[in-house]
């Protein structure tokens, strides 16, 4: 999953965000109560926020985005490292402050690091009353109940089938071009470094009919590119015959299996102006099959996130990530055979995991050289409690050699950044508007088919609307052009 970090390095939505409306909910909020909700982590946390929104809309609540004029305050917490932890701790001292002139405001901690500290949160958290973890969602309005009465409110329950198939919901902060769906929950893989097992419980997957509906009702209602969400989309997996089992119910639907191949293609099919993206991909499930399908759908983008985290065949092991170097080099052949040397990839990396010797961390520098990321998340590797990593191995790299490793990553990359946004100049490529661009009025902004973020002069154009952009310069992170 693409992570929207404490550290984001490289991501051209950070670099030029774009401007975000206020919702519309908020002119409901009239005589309702008002929920702020603050989401951090990965896109699947931003995706559950819009589910809590639904929920708590059919409880009576507004949203709002202001946190001061609200009675209500979520926060969707992320537990992948410690900082994404801390930088929670850091928000809660201050809504401790708020809720000393406004006692009667409630504080709710949803997401991944509620899952991870349970009851623990509302010991070292005074100022917290309501915990949810991300299975536990469509219990929030009770637990809401429960805190108004004065009590503290702890649902954090792990499901193996709750997949908010059924709710639609509400686009928090959107830009009305670009939303994301999700198409599953969980997650099955043990990397060892990884908490997100424990914090979201058994993978599942969502129907693909309530996924397109989801995708259709977006376009019907003017967005013009959906991103399909999971930890590990290429194990998604629908059969219809278990699921009529389940339901008991006639029908006389064929009884076939789906996978993520079969998915993307019923999407894809939905129009060709709807554009889709998907992540995350694992290098050990992507098959040949989905990057066919990526080339037979000119609307189906050509991007793929493959996280490596090393390059090294023995760390790639104790990470437990269950492929090794030549495995991942093998995939990215693959992908440049079926797809071009076009095709944008980017990559997750971990530097200083337990026991990286100076030339393992060598081979995760000359991967990216093989590979020539477009762009890349790049981490030093924080131990969390509970992981198999945590138990098994200790966290022997210093502080400091971490962060070195991790610099000469980052600077490794702008580098091949620069290079794949250089290549990009003097051709002209197919935009989807998002919106003005933060830094001028007088500009617009959005993305090209690699998920490159695209800035030009305003003219006439709109967002929501698909431009052909010539290419005239770049920096690492953005590409400059103008509509021709
Ligand atoms: N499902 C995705 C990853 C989700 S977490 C995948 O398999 O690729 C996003 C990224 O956070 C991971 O890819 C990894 O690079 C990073 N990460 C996860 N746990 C970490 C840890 N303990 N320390 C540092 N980085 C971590
Ligand atoms: Fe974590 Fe691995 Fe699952 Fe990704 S695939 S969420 S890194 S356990
Ligand atoms: Fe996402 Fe953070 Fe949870 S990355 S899955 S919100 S631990």
């Amino acid at each position: 999953m693409t992570l929207i970090p404490e550290l984001t390095i490289l991501q051209p939505a950070d670099k030029e965000q774009i401007d975000l409306p206020h919702t519309s909910e908020e002119e409901l909020a009239v005589g309702k109560k008002r929920l702020y909700i603050e989401s951090y982590g990965c896109q699947m946390n931003f995706a559950d926020s819009e589910i809590v929104a639904a929920v708590m809309r059919n409880a009576g609540f507004a949203t709002t985005s202001s946190a001061e004029d609200a009675d209500l305050i979520f926060l969707n917490t992320c537990a992948i490292r410690d900082n994404a932890e801390q930088k929670v701790r850091n928000r809660l001292k201050h809504l401790t402050g708020l809720k000393r002139q406004k006692p009667e405001l409630l504080v709710g901690m949803l997401g991944c690091m509620a899952e991870r500290l349970k009851t623990k949160l509302l010991e070292e958290e005074k100022v917290v009353d309501i915990v949810a973890g991300p299975d536990a969602y469509r219990d929030i309005p009770k637990l809401v109940e429960e805190a108004e009465s004065g009590q503290k409110a702890v649902n954090v329950f792990l499901s193996r089938e709750e997949t908010y198939a059924d709710i639609s919901p509400i686009r928090l902060n959107s830009n009305g071009v670009t939303a994301f769906i999700s198409i599953m929950r969980g997650c099955d893989n043990m990397c060892s470094f990884c908490v997100v097992p424990f914090t979201r419980g058994r993978e599942r997957s969502r129907d693909p009919h309530s996924i397109v509906r989801e995708a259709q009702d977006l376009f019907d209602r003017g967005y013009r590119e959906v991103t399909l969400l999971g930890q590990n989309v290429d194990s998604y997996k629908w059969n219809d015959e278990l699921r009529m089992m389940n339901d008991a119910q006639q029908s006389d639907q064929t009884n076939s299996s789906l996978d993520f191949a079969g998915l993307l293609e019923m999407v894809a099919q939905i129009h060709p102006d709807l554009r889709v993206r998907f992540s995350t991909s694992h290098p050990k499930d992507i098959t040949d099959d989905v990057l066919h399908t990526m080339a037979r759908y000119d609307n189906i983008c050509n991007y793929i996130h493959l996280p490596a985290q090393s390059g090294n065949s023995r760390v790639l092991k104790l990470m437990n990530r269950t492929y090794d170097r030549p495995w991942y080099m093998d995939k990215i052949r693959s992908i440049r055979r079926i797809l071009g040397n076009d095709c944008g990839i980017s990559t997750d990396m971990i530097s200083g995991f337990c026991t990286e010797t100076e030339e393992e961390h060598q081979e995760s520098l000359s991967l990216m050289d093989f590979v020539r990321y477009d762009y890349a998340y790049m981490f030093a590797y924080s131990e969390r409690p509970g992981t198999l990593a945590a138990k098994k191995y200790a966290d022997d790299i210093p502080e400091d050699v971490k962060k070195r490793r991790l610099n000469e990553i980052i600077a490794k990359q702008l580098e091949h950044s620069a290079e794949r946004n250089q290549r990009h100049i003097g051709q002209v490529q197919r935009v989807l508007i998002e919106g003005t661009s933060k830094r001028s009025e007088d500009f617009l902004c959005g993305r090209n088919d690699q998920n490159k973020m695209v800035v030009f002069p305003k003219g006439e154009y709109q967002k929501g609307q698909y431009v052909n952009v010539l290419v005239t310069e770049c920096t690492s992170a953005t590409l400059r052009g103008e509509v021709i």
